[in-house]
């Protein structure tokens, strides 16, 4: 586009100029009036570019408006009409319907001033050259009619040239914004390497064969001028264990697995993450995000068939698509691996999404997986499918759970409790526990009641941050995780 506006604005410019100059030279005495014309061209050019930029920049940002309420509208329609919403969808999008048209047509009224305005003055000038030529015939000069007949032809023409170099000089100045958004793109930091052929061709294909991951000494954060979420950090999880994030809301939980696939890089030279002996900083992006699965809170699917979804580099036989499926209980609801799925999994329930999430992680056999609140959303019966899955298909892998409902997490080999960045707890659900609840007990047994909700957490001096999570989930529910944890543990020392 940006070429063609340039060298439409330079070819009409120079036609334009050469009829000017053509017209001076049939009859000198215009060399006066091209004075005003190009004074007057060169400040309706200013104002109507001042103008026109502005306008167009208020049409394009309204634009992106009106796109996302039809996405929203489409993806959320079955909610929409639930809640009877459809007036107030219909009121927003015309709303900002109405914005974007009255940036575009402030444009078109722009270009409509500069029209007029360009024409007048054109208008102005031929009128010049018709009374210059008859001025100079009666002052007795003599100027062949021919000439004049020439100069008019052109100049007839010269109105809509100079008005459409005009708009294309404004519209090439207008294009000049993209290459400025493009040259800020292209000075941002980018992502580290996709690949790093030298140091990629020693990890093995199956690496990471034992998923032990490492966290020395880390601190990362979102950008150079945020304050640090994860404070030197350091905190190891066993290979083939089954791990527990807890912490408040802000701990930074998420922010280790943003670590763990490098979307967030750690904050200083001296942080390292080691994967099964692999410094994850010297090896490509690439590697890296191909050996680790993920469930995120809100699953993603894209529009295609359950089989682009579940396999979409085409690496896996369909007797495996159907069983990864047939393992989340997912296989009945699909009758083909060509079923259609809609944008963004529109045809599946939140839960149905979550379990095609977690058939695509079964299919790829990753000896690490990362489940970043993954039941938060779904109903129980759902939560104990994935967990049930989980602990079938994974038993041999590392799998690191990220939950609010201790519930999920009670039966774990070891929690990490983290609190604004830092370790501060760690241990088996049922070691964290024992000593609290023991007091509590005693307390209770001796009259004096814990009374507070988080009775039994603090002792002493040290505070137990995963018994007074438990705590506050409630005496009945505490009582039971506390069980729950008493099982798993009884279960872990039998094995
Ligand atoms: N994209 C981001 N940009 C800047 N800061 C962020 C971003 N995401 C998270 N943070 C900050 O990082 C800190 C840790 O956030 P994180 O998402 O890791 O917490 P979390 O423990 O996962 O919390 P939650 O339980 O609510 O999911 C918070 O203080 C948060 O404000
Ligand atoms: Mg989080």
């Amino acid at each position: 586009m940006m070429p063609a506006t340039f060298f439409d604005t330079w070819a009409i410019m120079l036609k334009v100029l050469g009829v000017v100059i053509l017209v001076c030279v049939i009859n000198p005495v215009l060399f006066i009036a091209t004075v005003p014309l190009i004074l007057g061209s060169s400040w309706i050019y200013r104002m109507y570019v001042r103008t026109s930029r502005e306008v167009k920049r208020l049409e394009a940002v309204s634009r992106s408006p009106v796109f996302s309420i039809i996405s929203e509208t489409l993806v959320g329609m079955v909610a929409v009409r639930a809640y009877g919403q459809t007036r107030r969808f219909r009121l927003a999008f015309n709303e900002r319907i109405d914005r974007n048209v009255e940036g575009f047509f402030a444009f078109i009224a722009s270009a409509r001033w500069l029209g007029i305005r360009l024409d007048v003055l054109t208008l102005a000038f031929t009128t010049c050259v018709l009374y210059a030529a008859i001025l100079m015939q009666w002052l007795g000069f003599s100027i062949s009619s021919g000439l004049v007949g020439l100069s008019l032809a052109y100049l007839v023409q010269l109105g809509d040239a100079f008005q459409w170099s005009v708009r294309q000089s404004a519209e090439f100045e207008n294009q000049l914004v993209s290459v400025e958004r493009i040259l800020s793109y292209i000075s941002l930091t980018p992502e580290p390497p996709l690949t790093v052929p030298s140091r990629d061709r020693l990890i093995k294909d199956t690496w990471p064969s034992e998923g032990g991951i490492r966290f020395e000494h880390f601190s990362a954060r979102y950008a150079p001028e945020l304050p640090l979420v994860l404070n030197d950090l350091t905190l190891e999880i066993p290979s083939r264990s089954k791990v527990a994030i807890v912490g408040r809301t802000g701990a930074g939980k998420s922010s280790v697995v943003q670590c763990l696939f490098r979307l967030i890089e750690a904050d200083d030279p001296q942080s390292r993450l080691v994967i099964d002996g692999v410094h994850v900083r010297e090896i490509g992006l690439h590697k890296l995000r191909s050996r680790i699965s993920v469930i995120p809170q809100t699953p993603w699917l894209f529009s295609g068939s359950i089989r682009e979804n579940l396999d979409p580099f085409h690496e896996h036989k369909d007797r495996d698509i159907w069983e990864a499926l047939e393992a989340v209980r997912l296989k009945e609801s699909f009758g083909s691996l060509d079923d259609p799925i809609s944008e963004s999994g529109g045809n599946l329930s939140s839960g149905q999404k979550q379990l095609a999430c977690l058939a695509r992680a079964i299919l790829r056999k990753n000896q690490i997986l990362v489940l970043d609140e993954a039941t938060a959303h779904v109903d129980l019966h759902t939560d104990a499918i994935i967990q049930t899955t989980i602990r079938e298909k994974f038993s041999g892998q590392t799998v690191i759970m990220i939950a609010h409902r201790l519930e999920t997490v009670i039966d774990v080999d070891r929690v990490l409790v983290l609190d604004h960045g830092h370790l501060v707890e760690q241990g088996h659900p049922f070691e964290l526990l024992s000593s609290a609840f023991t007091v509590d007990a005693k307390k209770k047994k001796n009259g004096c009641g814990a009374g507070n909700r988080g009775g039994g957490a603090i002792i002493g001096a040290k505070r137990q941050w995963f018994a007074s999570m438990v705590q506050e989930t409630g005496e009945e529910n505490a009582k039971k995780l506390y069980q729950a944890a008493k099982e798993a543990w009884n279960e872990k020392e039998r094995r």
